[in-house]
């Protein structure tokens, strides 16, 4: 039997600290892709992506950009805004289905260009992964696990979407979100609200594994597939109530909120989840899909860091933001802008 005794100081910390986000920043990459240079093709229209999808255009990374670059461009963004020494941050959470290794994660990479060795590690949560890692980052500076974290969401979607299949090609773009959390005076984040759909598993995903590629000289590159109106159907269902059980588990309605940033997945999802919540014509939403497209972890982040560039997001703002994808996995919460 173990006779181990834990310090009753080890107990002490919990619950003794509050968490916020303390800066936010994105990058994007310089390419701008329109949706003309895609529909030959898909044998598409610049008209009908616009009306299902919203989308006008995307980023995409240079061939040699990787997910690791994006991050650190966004890191050091989001570490300015907050004011803060690149080396205040004391842990590294990225988000993203799209750097290209197995192992090791992009994290401790993005850590070793931004000069850290802190604990840094990957999440794979698809388009929910940053919103995922705010939570995770909160709970962890909330217990006095870490002081400040850095939270990245990127993807180099780029890199694995099929450009001949029709019902993908047009929706993804590239880019890098960031988000520092921080310990606070008084709270900023709200509990998460977060949960899974495995049975769903084939709506998004890699089309084969690496080991079938690996077996069958046949197959090609593993990219994403989609069957876009079942994720439509399920986001305009199942979201829209996710969503509002955030705002209940943070005591507020939507008469108390600032502006709601959801996951940029499709303008349509976009306005029906606005509707159902019953959203007042005073809550600024975000639409950053329009140019940027979806680019699954990085969407929230960057939608959310052009809103403080441009002025449609002020320091202590609250903020509904929700994001779900692949897996399926969903995850919400309630911020109070820096
Ligand atoms: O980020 C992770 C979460 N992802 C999402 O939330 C994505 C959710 N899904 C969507 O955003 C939408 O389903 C899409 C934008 C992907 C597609 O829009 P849709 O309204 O669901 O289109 P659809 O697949 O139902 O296709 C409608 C029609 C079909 O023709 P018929 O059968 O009505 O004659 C398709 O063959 O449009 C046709 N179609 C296209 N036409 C032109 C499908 N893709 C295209 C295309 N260009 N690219």
């Amino acid at each position: 039997m173990s006779m181990v005794t834990l310090s009753p100081g080890l107990g002490t910390v919990a619950g003794g600290y509050h968490s916020r986000i303390s800066g936010v920043g994105g990058y994007r990459p310089e390419r701008v892709v329109p949706n003309s240079e895609i529909v030959e093709r898909i044998d598409s229209t610049d008209e009908w992506i616009r009306q299902r999808s919203g989308i006008q255009a995307r980023h995409r990374a240079a061939p040699e950009e990787s997910v690791v670059d994006m991050s650190v461009h966004a890191a050091r963004a989001a570490i300015e805004h907050a004011g803060l020494e690149v080396d205040a941050i004391d842990a590294i959470i990225v988000a993203t289905v799209t750097h290209p290794y197995q192992t090791p994660a992009a994290a401790p990479e993005v850590a070793h260009r931004l000069g850290l060795t802190c604990m840094a590690l990957d999440i794979s949560a698809a388009c929910a992964g940053y919103c995922h890692g705010i939570g995770m980052a909160s709970d962890m500076v909330r217990s006095g696990s870490a002081r400040h974290v850095l939270v990245l969401g990127v993807e180099k979607l780029s890199d694995f979407t099929d450009y001949d299949d029709r019902s993908i090609a047009f929706i993804f773009g590239d880019g890098a979100g960031a988000a520092v959390v921080s310990r606070a005076d008084s709270p900023g984040i709200s509990p998460t609200v977060w949960g899974s759909d495995g049975e769903q598993r084939d709506v998004i995903a890699q089309v084969d594994s690496w080991i079938d590629v690996r077996d069958d000289a046949g197959l090609d590159f593993p990219t994403i597939k989609m069957q876009g109106q079942s994720v439509f159907r399920w986001a305009v269902w199942t979201i829209a109530k996710k969503a509002q059980e955030t705002l209940d588990a943070a005591g507020l309605t939507v008469h108390d909120i600032d502006a709601f940033v959801p996951h940029q997945a499709n303008l349509r999802i976009i306005d029906s989840l606005a509707k159902t919540l019953g959203l007042p014509e005073d809550v600024v939403i975000a639409k950053d899909i329009v140019t940027t497209a979806n680019t699954s972890a990085a969407s929230v982040p960057l939608a959310m860091s052009r809103m403080v560039e441009e002025g449609q997001l002020r320091s202590g703002d609250v903020v509904l933001q929700i994001a779900f994808g692949a897996g399926l996995a969903y995850a919400g919460q309630v911020v109070v802008m820096p």
